[in-house]
């Protein structure tokens, strides 16, 4: 059994309907639609948004209607932004495959994902969960505006660490915190609590990106990603950005020239990567993750031992030690 399905056990059954609750909303009589939703259903990812948001409202009390209701808007908003976000970084592969820009192309992609988010949005209506739509639309809006910002940042190439943990709090830590935000809404109305449950989320979607982050410096298959593919894009991530700062003015100037250019080389990316290495980037963004880390593990800290919360534990490890 792999430690994901590990992780699942406690609400495997929830997940599998879950399965059948966001397929039906992938479905459209538009031929061309169909045909692109299919692709993107029979290539799904890892699911762990709606794998944590299950366990949070289980952690929190009892898993309802309204827990499927979040789990499929933000597995729907999250897929969305994923088709989005492969125009915007000129991405031709996602999940191991050619992503939907590349088999098709952009329009395409752009009014695919805006499909994705209407369908987000009428569920939410039809069931009147008001309160999910407004924690997720929060997210969404974020989002947008991480993404804004790390594009403005890699016109200029002048982000700073801050600027990094600005960035990835909004475009990755936001959705993952509506989802222990919106997990614990489902099985509680303590303010408090789902105060805290999204700090919890916070906390393992910084991490989790940071992880996501390493992974560009690693060579591995199962990915769908190409080694390198951020420094190609030009997108300054926690490793270089800590390398850059201790590197010598002239070890500096040479890396950004590189960075800056349109087109790349191979030996050219090698070089940063192995600067990057050499400074010790890659144990230094660890180390933050690891803080991230250790804070998430410190709220779950507050509950009482139960199969949901050893599933949270494990699923913080898996986030921080993923190979895709
Ligand atoms: C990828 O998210 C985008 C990031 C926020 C880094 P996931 O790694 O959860 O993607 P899938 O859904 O499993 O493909
Ligand atoms: C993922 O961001 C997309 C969002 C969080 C909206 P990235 O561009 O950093 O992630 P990958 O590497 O393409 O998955
Ligand atoms: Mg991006
Ligand atoms: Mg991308």
């Amino acid at each position: 059994m792999s430690v994901l399905d590990e992780i699942r056990k406690p609400v495997e059954k929830e997940m599998d309907e879950f399965e059948s609750y966001f397929n039906r909303t992938m479905q459209s009589n538009i031929p061309l639609l169909k045909i692109i939703l299919n692709y993107i259903l029979r290539r799904k990812g890892k699911q762990m948004r709606p794998l944590l948001v299950f366990l949070t409202a289980g952690l929190n009390g009892k898993i309802a209607e309204s827990t499927y209701v979040a789990a499929t808007l933000i597995e729907l908003l999250h897929t969305a932004s994923l088709v989005h976000d492969d125009v915007v970084d000129d991405a031709n592969e996602r999940r191991g495959a050619l992503s939907i820009k590349a088999l098709w192309n952009s329009k395409i992609a752009v009014l695919v994902g805006d499909y994705m988010l209407s369908q987000g949005l009428i569920i939410s209506l039809e069931k009147s969960r008001f309160e999910m739509l407004e924690i997720v639309s929060e997210a969404v809006k974020a989002m947008t505006e991480g993404e804004l910002l790390q594009l403005q940042k890699s016109r200029k190439l002048n982000i700073k660490e801050p600027d990094y943990y600005k960035i990835i709090m909004s475009k990755t830590a936001a959705l993952v915190a509506a989802c222990t935000a919106t997990g614990a809404r489902s099985a509680t109305e303590n303010s408090d609590i789902i105060q805290q449950m999204k700090e919890f989320g916070e906390n393992i979607g910084i991490a989790f990106q940071i992880r996501d982050d390493l992974l560009d410096y690693e060579t591995n298959g199962l990915t769908g990603k190409i080694v390198g593919n951020d420094i190609k894009e030009r997108k300054l991530t926690l490793p270089l950005i800590h390398a850059l700062e201790i590197a010598s003015s002239s070890q500096k100037k040479k890396v950004m020239a590189i960075v800056k250019k349109k087109k790349k080389t191979k030996d050219e990316i090698k070089e940063v990567i192995d600067f990057v290495s050499a400074s010790g980037g890659l144990e230094y963004a660890e180390l933050k993750m690891n803080l991230f880390r250790d804070k998430a593990l410190a709220i779950l800290d507050s509950y009482q031992d139960c199969d949901y919360k050893n599933s949270l534990k494990k699923f913080i490890y898996y986030t921080t030690s993923r190979n895709k």
